[in-house]
């Protein structure tokens, strides 16, 4: 055999051997995940929340590249219940996406089992649950996907790696909160900031000259954080599995659904310092912090806390133009081979999707452009399986804002051809920050910028080493561009990461599409895939 015949030998057994999904020479990693209700007070205040293997937050996933991840989600709750791996994508499962358009929910008191398998995805996500407000009242933990050693890495090995949940928090009790949002309420703003389930006080033990990766996930609801190390600097490293260039930052804003990881030097005398998490974009004064121990240090950190911006809009986009993609370092690019030039692809498709906030019988609801979604009982995924009609139709959403159309209610799919190349611009009329996150797919963060999108914006898109992520602000009455290669089919779920307007219908589906039907484009329908609503009777 020539090189040539050789190396197309190779690829084809590699593909034959992902063509029932999992990939049997890889790891197998088990994990149980028992949802349960448990009493917490991270506020002073005793109240229900979510727990994970009876914790708040839940255990942290750690596993490697390649690996096949068993996740057998035990529902204990008396609702339906599902989770979502955010970020942590599966190439050709959406079967595996844990959202109300993928999978019938888990009943109560039984279990379900997600089936995955991480690719070369390395980086920081986190899981959380997708339904019915449920992440109000937690449920999430730390997802991390490392490298194989076998795997060059961009940094030398840091001497230990910390995961940090971070987000907003209710004192409220989420069932409450859902009961007001379903009377038409508006949702009120969080009571607090918790690092790892707490307000103040986690240790995070480490000593003087090493260097630590700091792995932040904001798991919270509504609110961006800012994250700060007193007497230290950031840097940054990772952004949703993008190795991006290194810079030092004495702070980062991390919006509500975006993770990233950043390096830490402990070059400080040996004293104990504050981490903090404070809330950006509101007037509301809430800190989350932590504690940086020093190995040997009997002085606790001293007061005041670092300070950091609040209301600073422009120092936000000015910082999130600067996180860029390294193109020198590994990655899951589409084509690894590096020759991989996202700039010169044409753009086939561009969709404007506006965020609103309106009234439909007299309740408050949220759309996209003016489509309220509402999950039917049949998910989006199995209608398309079993060809069962009337379940959704791919002309409820425009691809541009409709002037002048009032808010309506619909179950929005937008169908875009295997290996589109999509220009997704997101355009925020609105006063307060927005938050989308994308399933199934990184996309390239390509501009930023204020009031309305024309096209003549096109010619200041970064088109050569944008981040590549899955999860994107828009600022308030501002736009952001995304660029997107919809190379992985299935049905994928574009949601607002502010909470309770996903609740209330902000949110959509693409359905990544080709008629042909190949194990080795989608893998077939799990076997123990649930079956509810109209699919209920296959
Ligand atoms: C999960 O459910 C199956 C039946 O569907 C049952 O056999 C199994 O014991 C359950 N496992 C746990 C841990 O609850
Ligand atoms: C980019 O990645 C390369 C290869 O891993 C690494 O050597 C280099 O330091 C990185 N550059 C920056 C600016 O982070």
């Amino acid at each position: 055999m020539g090189e040539t015949q050789y190396l197309a030998f190779l690829v084809g057994i590699l593909a034959l051997s992902t063509l029932v999904g999992l990939n049997a020479e890889s790891p197998y990693r088990y994990y149980d995940l028992e949802i349960t209700y448990g009493t917490v007070s991270p506020l002073g205040v005793s109240q229900r929340a979510i727990l994970v293997n009876g914790q708040l937050p839940g255990p942290t996933m750690d596993c490697e590249t390649n690996d096949n991840i068993i996740v057998n989600v035990i529902n204990k709750l008396d609702e339906p219940f599902l989770m979502t791996w955010n970020g942590m994508w599966q190439r050709r499962m959406s079967w595996q996406d844990g959202v109300l358009g993928t999978n019938c929910p888990i009943p109560p008191h039984s279990n379900w089992t997600y089936r995955m398998q991480a690719k070369d995805q390395i980086g920081t996500y986190s899981y959380y649950p997708s339904t019915s407000l449920h992440r109000t009242g937690g449920g999430f933990g730390g997802f991390n996907i490392h490298r194989r050693p076998v795997i060059p890495s961009p940094y030398p090995e840091p001497a230990q790696q910390f995961t940090l949940t971070v987000g907003d928090w209710y004192k409220t009790d989420f069932k409450l909160l859902r009961k007001n949002l379903d009377l038409g309420q508006a949702m009120p703003v969080p009571d607090g900031i918790l690092i790892n389930g707490h307000p103040k006080n986690t240790v995070f033990t480490s000593e003087a000259g090493k260097t630590y990766m700091f792995r932040v996930a904001n798991v919270g609801t509504m609110l961006s954080v800012n994250v700060r190390i007193q007497g230290h600097m950031l840097k940054l490293v990772e952004v949703e599995g993008s190795h991006v260039l290194q810079e030092m930052y004495e702070s980062l804003d991390v919006h509500p659904g975006q993770s990233m990881s950043f390096l830490v030097t402990l070059h400080g005398m040996v004293k104990d310092y504050h981490i903090v998490a404070s809330a950006r974009f509101t007037k509301k004064h809430l800190v989350g912090r932590a504690i940086l121990h020093y190995t040997g240090s009997t002085t606790p950190p001293a007061d005041p806390l670092p300070v950091g911006p609040t209301y600073q809009i422009h120092w936000s986009m000015k910082q999130a133009r600067t996180l860029r993609w390294n193109l020198t370092a590994n990655a899951a690019r589409p084509n690894p081979q590096g020759s991989y030039h996202y700039g010169g692809i044409q753009i086939t498709r561009t969709l404007i999707l506006a965020n609103s906030a309106g009234k439909i019988n007299g309740k408050k609801r949220y759309a996209v452009n003016q489509v309220s979604y509402v999950n039917p009982d049949t998910p989006l995924k199995l209608a398309d399986y079993y060809n069962i009609p009337d379940v959704f139709n791919l002309n409820t959403i425009k691809d541009v804002p409709t002037p002048g159309k009032r808010l309506e209610y619909g179950t929005s799919v937008v169908g875009l051809a295997l290996h589109d190349f999509v220009e997704i611009v997101f355009q925020n009329k609105e006063k307060t920050l927005q938050s989308w996150h994308l399933d199934g797919h990184n996309f390239f963060v390509v501009a930023y910028g204020a009031k309305k999108w024309t096209p003549a914006m096109r010619k200041k898109y970064n088109l050569v080493d944008s981040v590549w992520r899955t999860t994107v602000q828009v600022y308030p009455n501002s736009w952001t561009v995304v660029l997107a290669a919809v190379d992985n089919k299935g049905m994928w779920n574009l949601r607002s990461e502010i909470w309770h307007r996903r609740y209330l219908g902000q949110e959509l589906y693409f359905r990544v599409w080709n008629d042909e039907k190949s194990l080795l484009s989608e893998a077939d329908i799990p076997p123990n895939a649930l079956k509810c609503g109209k699919a209920a009777k296959y």
